[in-house]
């Protein structure tokens, strides 16, 4: 049994700050007034799964140190806030009719996303867009999440789809239970009276406490075990050819490096190498469908990172784009290559109009032949890593 021997400050706290008089169970008082915190529901319930005296690695994760681009304001990762985040990730009791968690619509066998269309939210209703994959978001530019930026930081993001009634549904309308009905939810749960204060120093259950988390456990989700991490190794420069790519793969990584202009595909302009998050300031890429309806959905800007866009081997970690509408690297590429603007899209990024500017431009044409198409599909499956599909670290602990 583990025991954390909490600061009087806090102690004061847990009897003060909370009015509802809950008793504390796993709370003891001793006889010299320290307070004990005993962590034996989270020691049966995760036996084997999770040691609190042995927490996995995630704070201190090796990083390559062409890596620089971080997202993190504030709110860096330790292994005790992780750790609760990944059972909050988990946890179904995060939907109102407990049917689903975090980890249903993104799974870790497909890279944190999924490989239905749209993912099954709670009361049989489906997702509007595609799920994201959420390896290596950490590793960005762009602060905003979703496909259309909605959310201003990740830790915003994080309680938002609890709170949306297509997914996790404590939306608080029509009657349904809101964000408040959620926190006495889990605030009644013995496993988190336990590692909220075991990660906090008291037991009280807030959104800002669950954000953090939260983001924290999904920050941790890295992958650089690829063979492009390899090759960037060895080489140390982004531009020389990789001694352990194939000639078919040197080509396709100089096709995605180079603009339009000198005979590339122009991809690093908004999916910046090394870590190939996107470009802050682009706008849509010409896919602007609505998935089951006919509107236009013009404001998607974000995509996650490029990396593991599919699994090892080229395997399918689910339909890419917003709309999940390309079904294959190869159909991304042809889209690419031929981009006709929609008189609609008064959002395509000028960068893809094909010199114009906003209502010029005759769009993209790169004319790639079939075979340095082919080399960019292989250059893309380069990026995918192993470890993160299985590293029990980012499983379910349940
Ligand atoms: C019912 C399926 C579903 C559930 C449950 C779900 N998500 Fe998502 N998630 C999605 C979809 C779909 C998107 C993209 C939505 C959009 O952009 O409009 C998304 C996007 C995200 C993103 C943005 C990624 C990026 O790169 O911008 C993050 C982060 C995320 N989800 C985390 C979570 C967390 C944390 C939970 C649990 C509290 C969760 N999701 C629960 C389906 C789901
Ligand atoms: C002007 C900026 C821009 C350029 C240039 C660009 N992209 Fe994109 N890319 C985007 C945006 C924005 C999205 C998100 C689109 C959406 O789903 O609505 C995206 C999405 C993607 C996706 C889907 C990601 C996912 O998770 O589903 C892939 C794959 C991709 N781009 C590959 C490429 C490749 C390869 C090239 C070069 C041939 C390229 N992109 C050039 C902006 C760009």
């Amino acid at each position: 049994m583990k025991k954390t021997i909490l600061p009087l400050a806090i102690i004061a706290c847990i009897f003060s700050c909370r009015d509802d008089g809950d008793n504390f169970s796993s709370t003891i008082s001793t006889e010299t007034g320290e307070t004990i915190v005993n962590y034996a529901t989270v020691d049966s319930m995760f036996a084997g799964i999770i040691d609190l005296n042995k927490l996995a690695n995630y704070s201190n994760q090796d990083l390559p140190t062409y890596i620089t681009k971080d997202n993190t304001l504030g709110n860096s990762i330790s292994n005790e806030g992780a750790t609760l985040g990944r059972v909050l990730f988990y946890d179904k009791e995060l939907s109102i009719d407990k049917s689903l968690s975090c980890g249903s619509c993104h799974k870790q066998v497909s890279g944190f996303g999924d490989t239905k269309l749209q993912s099954d939210g709670v009361n049989g209703g489906l997702t509007a867009r595609h799920s994201m994959r959420l390896i290596n978001s950490r590793f960005s530019t762009e602060r905003k999440f979703f496909w259309d930026e909605r959310a201003n930081s990740l830790e915003e993001q994080t309680t938002m789809p609890i709170q949306d009634h297509a997914e996790m549904g404590f939306s608080g309308q029509n009657g349904n239970p809101n964000l408040n009905d959620l926190l006495t939810r889990l605030q009644e749960i013995e496993y988190y009276k336990e590692l909220f204060a075991f990660v906090y120093g008291d037991s009280i259950v807030s959104e800002t406490r669950i954000q953090n988390s939260l983001a924290q456990f999904i920050r941790s989700i890295q992958s650089f075990d690829s063979k492009f991490d390899v090759g960037l190794t060895q080489a140390n420069n982004l531009n020389a050819n990789f001694s352990n790519y194939t000639a078919e793969e040197n080509q396709g990584k100089l096709l995605f490096l180079s603009p339009p202009n000198q005979g590339g595909a122009g991809c690093q302009s908004c999916h910046s190498a090394p870590e190939f998050d996107i470009d802050p300031n682009t706008r849509n890429n010409g896919v602007i469908a609505t998935i089951g309806s006919t509107t236009l959905d013009l404001i998607n800007t974000r995509a996650p990172s490029l990396r593991d866009v599919v699994g090892h081997n080229g395997v399918s970690n689910g339909q890419l784009m917003h709309d999940g509408s390309l079904t294959s690297l190869a159909a991304v590429i042809d889209h690419y290559n031929l981009i006709t603007p929609n008189q609609a899209n008064n959002n395509l990024d000028n960068r893809l109009r094909g010199g114009g500017g906003p209502g010029g431009g005759q769009g993209q044409s790169l004319n790639l032949t079939q075979t340095e198409k082919d080399n960019l599909v292989a250059f893309l499956q380069t990026l995918s890593g192993t470890d993160v599909y299985t590293n029990q670290k980012w499983s379910d602990p349940f």
